[in-house]
């Protein structure tokens, strides 16, 4: 029988996709382990969910760090503790230096509020909504060196309405990432979807396009 999939989960604040995966887990539907929770802010919440679920929790507040380099290493230490096969960024809201990235190549999963690569960076619903678009989405990609790129592992979108606010297009967003996360990560950890140096694949099949939920959820 293969072990469970180990997660280093990132975060810097609520950590509403953090508790979506650790239900998963709970709930038998994700086969995997969250190893450890590191987050750079002592305050994020994330924290506590955590703590709540017995899970490892450790703050690498960079504001100890005056140097970059110095919180990678601080991170890149702890993560290696862990011994995780995945590090998942789950609002974790400091960018990476592709040193870092380079010692956990092809490792590293991101969760992103957009339609990428539309809206890198930061304020996607409001960029949406200001420039009248009539869709919105999320993205979980790899992540490589440059901020929000990566090749895509999955997407999914939803119609902006009329009347919808920002409030109302990030709680779409958000009901979205809830279910993508875990749905994704059950397809690492159940070894459907394969992340190799140079290819991906899902059910022995070339990635050519991202997944959906609806292709993870279909057997
Ligand atoms: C999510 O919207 C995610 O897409 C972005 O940061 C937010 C984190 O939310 N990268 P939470 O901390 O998981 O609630």
């Amino acid at each position: 029988m293969k072990a469970p999939l180990r997660l280093c989960i990132l975060i810097s604040g609520n950590g509403s996709n953090l508790q979506s995966i650790i239900n998963a887990v709970e709930n038998g539907n994700l086969d995997a382990r969250v190893v450890a929770v590191i987050s750079n802010n002592p305050d994020a919440f994330g924290l506590t969910r955590a703590q709540n679920h017995g899970i490892p929790a450790w703050t690498i507040n960079h504001r100890d760090y005056p140097q970059r380099q110095a919180f990678d290493l601080a991170l890149k230490k702890q993560i290696n503790e862990s011994q995780a096969d995945f590090v998942v960024l789950a609002g974790f809201m400091r960018i990476l230096d592709s040193a870092f990235i380079q010692s956990f190549e092809r490792r590293i999963l991101n969760i992103h509020p957009s339609l990428l690569p539309r809206y890198k960076g930061l304020n996607t619903f409001q960029r949406a909504l200001e420039n009248g678009d009539s869709e919105h989405g999320v993205s979980i990609h790899l992540v490589t060196a440059e901020l929000d790129d990566g090749p895509l592992l999955m997407q999914e979108s939803f119609a902006i309405s009329k009347d919808d606010s920002i409030a109302d297009i990030q709680q779409k967003g958000h009901a979205l990432e809830h279910q993508m996360y875990p749905a994704l990560l059950r397809s690492l950890a159940e070894g459907e979807l394969i992340i190799e140096a140079h290819d991906i694949f899902f059910r022995k099949q070339a990635l050519t396009r991202p997944l959906t939920l609806q292709d993870v959820s279909s057997h």
